[in-house]
């Protein structure tokens, strides 16, 4: 198989987002592990909030069926995930439930979750790193769109001092940890991509 290509996105759309960075972080780490990396962001696909009316009249919006074409285009995907009130947060969540409605020339609904590999992240300011919107967000993808998420994660808490001003993770156990489900989730994507 060729290099594994891997998607990362992060779930914030915030300016000077911790995800973002841990995001970022992550991205370095799968290069370094030679995988081909494409970081996106969710700014960049705006999508109203999920209606079946809206879609009966208009169909998936083409953000939609654009970030479908993404995932469909690497062999791995890494969301990175705020936590809003011990979940994720609904900008995230509306994209999963969009681009799970998406589906072209006929294909089977949810089949671009199938054959690929996820793995997930999170960062928050407080103290449990956003471990509940892991959790969350491992229900949406694994029970809700019959996703693999290899059971590695990574959640960062007190981020607005975990990074130092080179953006790297303080703590080396965590930077370990990051790396470590860098390699594993490129491994797993490599099995899935070749079965
Ligand atoms: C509506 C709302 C609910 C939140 N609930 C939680 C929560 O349950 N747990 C938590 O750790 N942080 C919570 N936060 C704080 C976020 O973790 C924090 O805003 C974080 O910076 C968001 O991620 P970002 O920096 O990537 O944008 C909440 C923030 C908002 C706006």
């Amino acid at each position: 198989m060729p290099r594994a290509k891997i998607l990362v996105i992060p779930g914030s759309m915030r300016t000077g987002s911790h995800n973002a960075k841990l995001a970022a972080l992550a991205a370095k780490e799968f290069a370094l592990a030679d995988a081909d990396v494409t970081r996106i962001s969710l700014v960049d696909y705006p999508l109203p909030l999920y209606d079946a009316d809206v879609e009966a009249k208009s169909g998936v919006p083409r953000h939609a069926t654009q970030l479908k074409q993404m995932i469909a285009a690497h062999h791995g995907v890494f969301i990175v995930t705020p936590e809003y009130n011990a979940s994720l947060p609904p900008t995230l969540k509306n994209a999963v439930d969009w681009i799970s409605r998406a589906s072209e020339r006929g294909e089977k609904p949810l089949s671009v979750f199938e054959r690929r590999a996820f793995a997930l992240g999170s960062a928050s300011p407080l103290h449990f790193g956003g471990f509940r919107a892991l959790m969350a967000l491992r229900q949406v993808l694994e029970i809700g769109c019959g996703a693999l998420v290899i059971p590695e994660q990574i959640a960062v808490p007190h981020a607005a001092e975990a990074f130092d001003d080179r953006d790297n993770l303080r703590d080396s156990e965590l930077a370990a940890g990051l790396q470590a489900l860098a390699r594993r989730l490129i491994a797993v994507a490599e099995q899935v991509g070749q079965a």
